[in-house]
């Protein structure tokens, strides 16, 4: 069994979750907003870094047949897509790799759609390339289980949305889409002349039950860009890795070019050793981590059914981050999120994705992190509630 109980050092490291809990006014509150880990990394890829580092390469490397073979073997045995190795396009990040595809392949004031509410880089990229944002909002059930709005999103892609991002599963409403829902939008991007560009990044985390369908295998996939990386799964953001699969050969050659005119270079070496031996030795190590994942999230759901009903959570099914419905205290997410950091712990401010009826906790991180945490949430939370 692996240790996810152990912290990892990261306070003093650099490390932004950690580092900057001053900026919000309490350095001594528990950290719970940037999505990486506060456990360690696989063993299996620290020893990689190690081997690497010893071995004094340090020069321009490019990705090697074993790194995409590595890749491909993990798309294939965990998420049942056979892809060709010349479709991996390795890049140091997803949303700098985003910010690329948005550039190369709309113009400026083309209409680019996102599915709010999302992760917040999503309208950033678009924005700040001078793309016209199209907002399409998902729907919150009764259960508070999000769905899509495809009548919406039909009218939407009819006015000509020339690219769209799904987010796959999604942060931070915690959806794994399935296979229809998948397939759905695929299809009718297609059917409108949308480019459908799929961020998994979170493909590998997955509550019990739960399976990931990749836009990769929804069948229209000539106008798809798949866009994901080992960085969520093993803890390595900062190694900056990321592939995209891109089955197109037109769409391939032409982001090629347009990075290549731009001077842009990746993925980092290490990163890419790392990546090498995630894919090839940790497939275990992903179980067991999505095994610890769905006790921190009982753990969660139970403590506030049993304390604070009022705050409503969209139920997990992927991701390591929930999504807490805190309008009940009648007060914004901004305001929460303050009281929420002088009380001792550090969550996301649903505001900036686009909805501030919400705060966002990432539960990837010790139990006894979550525990001590928890309590403060709670009471800090239920104070507000005047309970
Ligand atoms: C949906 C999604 N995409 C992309 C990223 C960031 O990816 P990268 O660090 O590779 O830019 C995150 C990080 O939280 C994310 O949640």
């Amino acid at each position: 069994m692996y240790d996810f109980d152990t912290p990892a050092p990261r306070a003093g490291s650099g490390a932004i979750k950690w580092d900057m809990r001053g900026d919000f006014g309490n350095e001594n509150a528990l950290p719970f907003w940037v999505a990486d880990s506060d456990y360690m990394s696989p063993p299996e890829v620290t020893d990689a870094v190690r081997d690497a580092a010893t071995r004094c390469v340090f020069g321009y490397t490019a990705p090697t047949r074993s790194y995409k073979n590595a890749v491909a073997g993990w798309i294939r045995t965990r998420h049942g897509w056979e892809i060709d190795t010349d479709w991996i396009v390795p890049s140091i990040g997803i949303v700098s790799e985003l910010s690329n595809i948005v550039r190369c392949f709309t113009l400026p004031g083309d209409k680019v759609l996102i599915q709010t509410p999302v992760y917040d880089p999503f309208a950033g990229v678009v924005k700040t390339a001078g793309r016209t944002l199209v907002e399409n909002r998902l729907v919150r059930g009764g259960d508070d289980r999000y769905a899509m709005d495809f009548a919406d999103l039909e009218r939407d892609l009819r006015s000509g949305v020339r690219l769209m991002i799904l987010c796959s599963p999604h942060n931070p409403v915690g959806r794994v889409w399935t296979r229809d829902e998948v397939c759905r939008v695929a299809e009718l991007c297609a059917e409108h002349g949308a480019l459908l560009v799929s961020d998994e990044i979170h493909w590998d985390i997955l509550m019990p039950g739960q399976c990931h369908f990749t836009a990769g295998n929804a069948g229209t996939s000539d106008n798809v860009i798949v866009l994901t990386a080992p960085s969520k799964t093993f803890n390595i953001a900062g190694l900056k890795c990321s592939n995209g699969i891109i089955p197109n050969a037109a769409l391939r050659r032409k982001l090629a070019a347009w990075k290549e005119s731009r001077h842009m270079e990746g993925p980092n070496n290490l990163g890419a050793v790392a990546c090498e031996a995630a894919y090839t030795h940790c497939a275990r190590w992903c179980d067991e981590q999505n095994e610890y994942l769905s006790g921190n999230a009982k753990l969660v759901c139970e403590a506030f059914a049993q304390r604070l009903p009022e705050v409503r959570i969209a139920p997990l099914e992927g991701t390591y981050l929930m999504w807490l419905d805190i309008s009940r205290t009648g007060l914004d997410s901004r305001t929460v999120c303050e009281k929420l950091t002088r009380a001792g712990a550090i969550l996301n401010d649903g505001r900036r994705y686009g909805d501030d009826r919400f705060v966002r906790l990432n539960i990837a991180c010790p139990r006894g992190q979550l525990t001590t945490g928890l309590s403060s949430i709670i009471a800090c939370l239920s104070e507000a509630m005047g309970k």
